[in-house]
């Protein structure tokens, strides 16, 4: 547990509890109400929580460019322009079962754009000197959280991660060296590039719809319910028919999933060979964000998931049935009498 690292912008009392208790290696601690709940849960358990604050640097990375500055209307962590993250800084060295180990931020998911990893090392480094001429701290730990991004679509073009490194650790020595100070533990949290190229998902396809001069939907048997990402952020997939792989591409379908909802919209406009009922569309880069993301809207079961390699394959996560989804539900024996008087 002491290289778990636990986020979140509202984490309760119990999980604060809970952290203590496991001994997790950081809190991250996101904003001042955390941090004073975080301290009088710390004493009265007795201990010293490692924290570490979360920043959010303005800097705000997209796909393919980053934007220096703004990016302060967030809901994760303490503003570095309007002074929060340094008086953050100084009520942590005032709160006697805090231990402040460095600073933390995520510029964003998805980064192509290499420099605004530079730019928030350098950033970071400026806030880590501002804080030991104001404030005589100085921070042993910079986290400087994932993004990386990984191929979904035709024009991603992910980076080797010794480039990632380089870049971003060119900038921080850099910036320490300027400064005269020692060069932080770099610690970074990369999320989708570990898991997100090796998943694939596998649909049935089902029923046809052709709409003459309009679009082909073609719909699968499952959709939002185990990849919410098209309908949330209008994500981009690649698709081929897994059992007819050398076929050439014949014509252009859309792939609906099968909840109740019109934005259930797998890909919009795919090239395939001619589609049948019963064909297997393979959708890659699934394996972050899918199962993690997955729902049970429409009160479906979600699918299995099995890992396969070297021409073996195991199953890690059984198929849910009708039983798992009715599961935690309780039919009442009777009114409750409350209810009752409210009716009248
Ligand atoms: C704090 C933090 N660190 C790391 C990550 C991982 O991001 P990615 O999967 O884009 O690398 C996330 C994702 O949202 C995050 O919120």
């Amino acid at each position: 547990m002491d290289r778990v690292y636990f986020h979140g912008n509202n984490k309760s009392v119990e999980e604060l509890k809970m952290a203590l208790d496991y001994k997790v290696g950081r809190i991250m601690v996101d904003n001042l109400y955390e941090l004073g709940l975080l301290n009088a849960i710390a004493a009265e358990a007795g201990q010293k929580a490692k924290i570490m604050l979360r920043l959010s640097p303005g800097v705000e990375a997209h796909t393919h460019e980053y934007i220096k500055t703004g990016q302060i209307d967030s809901k994760f962590g303490l503003t570095l322009e309007n002074g929060m993250a340094l008086s953050a800084v100084k009520r942590c060295l005032e709160l006697d079962n805090i231990e402040l180990k460095g600073f933390h931020c995520h510029i964003g998911s998805q980064i192509f754009e290499l420099q605004s990893y530079a730019h928030a090392a350098e950033v970071m480094m400026s806030f880590v000197r501002s804080v030991h001429q104001e404030a005589g701290y100085l921070a042993q730990e910079l986290n400087l959280g994932g993004g990386l991004g990984i191929y979904y679509f035709r024009d991603d073009q992910p980076r080797p991660v010794k480039e990632y490194a380089d870049i971003m650790m060119v900038a921080l020595k850099e910036k320490a060296r300027e400064f005269g100070l020692p060069v932080p533990k770099v610690i970074v949290e990369p999320g989708r590039s570990i898991s997100g190229p090796s998943g694939t998902t596998l649909y049935t396809i089902g029923a046809i719809k052709d709409i003459p001069g309009i679009r082909k939907y073609v719909s699968v048997d499952g959709g939002m319910g185990d990849n919410p990402r098209p309908a949330l952020y209008q994500s981009r997939y690649e698709a081929c028919l897994a059992n007819r792989i050398t076929e050439e591409d014949a014509e252009t379908v859309s792939i609906a999933g099968k909840c109740c909802e019109s934005g259930d919209m797998l890909i919009w406009d795919v090239e395939l060979p001619e589609v049948q009922a019963g064909d297997i569309l393979a959708v890659s880069s699934t394996g972050a964000y899918n199962y993690s993301m997955s729902m049970n809207y429409n009160r479906l079961p979600r699918p299995a998931m099995v890992l396969a390699a070297n021409n073996k394959a195991e199953l890690i996560i059984r198929r849910e049935d009708y039983a798992d989804l009715i599961r935690n539900d309780v039919l009442p024996e009777r009114l409750d009498s409350s209810v009752v008087n409210l009716a009248k």
